[in-house]
């Protein structure tokens, strides 16, 4: 199994005898050896109903011709961790399937995602210690680990695109987005270093900037400076509705950001009690040049999801973030749940809601079985 982790192996494996809550696909929930009213107290008069919504329920021919919303690979985006070294794939702890992979690691799982069909990549860094410090230098380094990612994927894969996340976060040795003096976060010196921060990675070939840092007009900013320098083609897609979430846990294992942050991000990410603001966020973004938008995290936020594509109508993405994988990939460890089944209901969820796209951990996953039913 080339996630590490095979949820269904998982879940199938467990020890006889334990009760079964899980559910395989494709088999029935009703037994279709149940007796047929058989005793006096099954025995009882048909309910006069014009309307029974079971009709359209009664076979999967018939769910499938009243389904609402399809989940295909067009719909995935693959987030992916890339660190220093050569030929090596380092399970992420927290997330169960999902390893840090080296520069010709990428390049692999690169092509996997091709061959599924999957449109687009997005890459996240593990960045040595080292290589950390206050103003988060590394990020602005041409040849850091994402730019080599960047250009190593382009050259052997030039049609799959390739997003990348800005924020100084990886970079950072207090772990923020942005920079800090005496305790807070600068927003406008901050926003300085995350238009260079997507010069470069426009440089080093990628396709989508992604801002993930919140700051206030980073989305103007960035526009202005790629177009200026003749990048008008290479789109945004603005982390324009997010949240303060304790759901990022895994993910700061994974960039290894964990340990160092101090405090917490809810001086630029958003209170997760709030909706009205969400659309004023997104709203900004469009303004500034967005070209696509995101909400995040997903489950818990679909609310977000719905009012932001029904109020702009825009191409609108949630990210199904590292808790809610961490979660889902758990528990089937577990077998509390049937993963693959809690994988895929999550996913179409998100379509349910109005999304776009989705960027997952279970993408190469949902792509495979995807691609199995059809
Ligand atoms: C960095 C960033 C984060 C995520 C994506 N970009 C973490 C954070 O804001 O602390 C989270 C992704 C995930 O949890 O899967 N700004």
């Amino acid at each position: 199994e080339m996630l590490g982790v095979d949820l269904y192996q998982v879940q199938t494996s467990r020890p006889r005898g334990e009760d079964n809550m899980a559910i395989k696909f494709g088999r029935p929930i009703e037994l279709r050896d149940t007796p047929r009213r058989q005793t006096d107290a099954l025995a009882s008069p048909s309910l006069d109903l014009a309307i029974r919504m079971r009709r359209n329920r009664k076979s999967e021919w018939a769910r499938r011709l009243v389904r609402e919303n399809v989940l295909t690979t067009d719909d995935l985006i693959w987030p992916m961790f890339v660190v220093d070294g050569h030929n090596t794939r380092t399970p992420v702890a927290s997330m169960p399937g999902v390893d840090r992979l080296t520069v010709d690691q990428i390049v692999r799982d690169a092509e996997r995602a091709a061959k599924l069909n999957i449109p687009c990549i997005a890459l996240f860094p593990f960045t040595e210690p080292a290589l950390r410090d206050e103003q988060g230098s590394e990020a602005l380094n041409p040849d850091n680990l994402v730019c080599q990612a960047v250009r190593a994927i382009k050259k052997e894969f030039p049609d799959i695109g390739v997003l990348c996340d800005v924020a100084l976060d990886p970079f950072t040795s207090h772990g923020h987005d942005g920079l800090i003096e005496d305790g807070k976060i600068l927003n406008d010196e901050t926003v300085a270093v995350l238009v260079k921060q997507a010069l470069t990675q426009a440089e080093a070939g990628c396709d989508v900037i992604a801002p993930s840092d919140m700051m206030d007009g980073r989305i103007g900013a960035i526009r202005e400076a790629l177009d200026d320098n003749g990048f008008g083609d290479v789109q945004i897609m603005s982390y324009a509705a997010k949240y303060a979430s304790a759901f990022y846990g895994p993910f700061r294992d994974a960039i290894g950001s964990a340990k160092t942050l101090t405090g917490d991000k809810r001086t630029y990410q958003m209170d997760s009690a709030n909706s009205d603001e969400a659309l004023r966020e997104v709203e900004l973004d469009i303004a500034e040049g967005a070209d696509m938008v995101m909400v995040k995290p997903g489950m818990p936020y679909l609310d977000i999801v719905r009012r932001v594509k029904d109020h702009f109508a825009m191409p609108t993405f949630v990210y199904q973030v590292s808790g809610e994988y961490a979660m889902i990939a758990g528990a089937a460890a577990n077998g509390w749940i049937d993963g693959e089944r809690a994988m895929m209901e999550s996913l179409v969820g998100f379509k349910r809601a109005g999304a776009d796209g989705i960027l997952t951990y279970f993408a190469p996953k949902a792509a495979e079985k995807i691609k199995a039913e059809s």
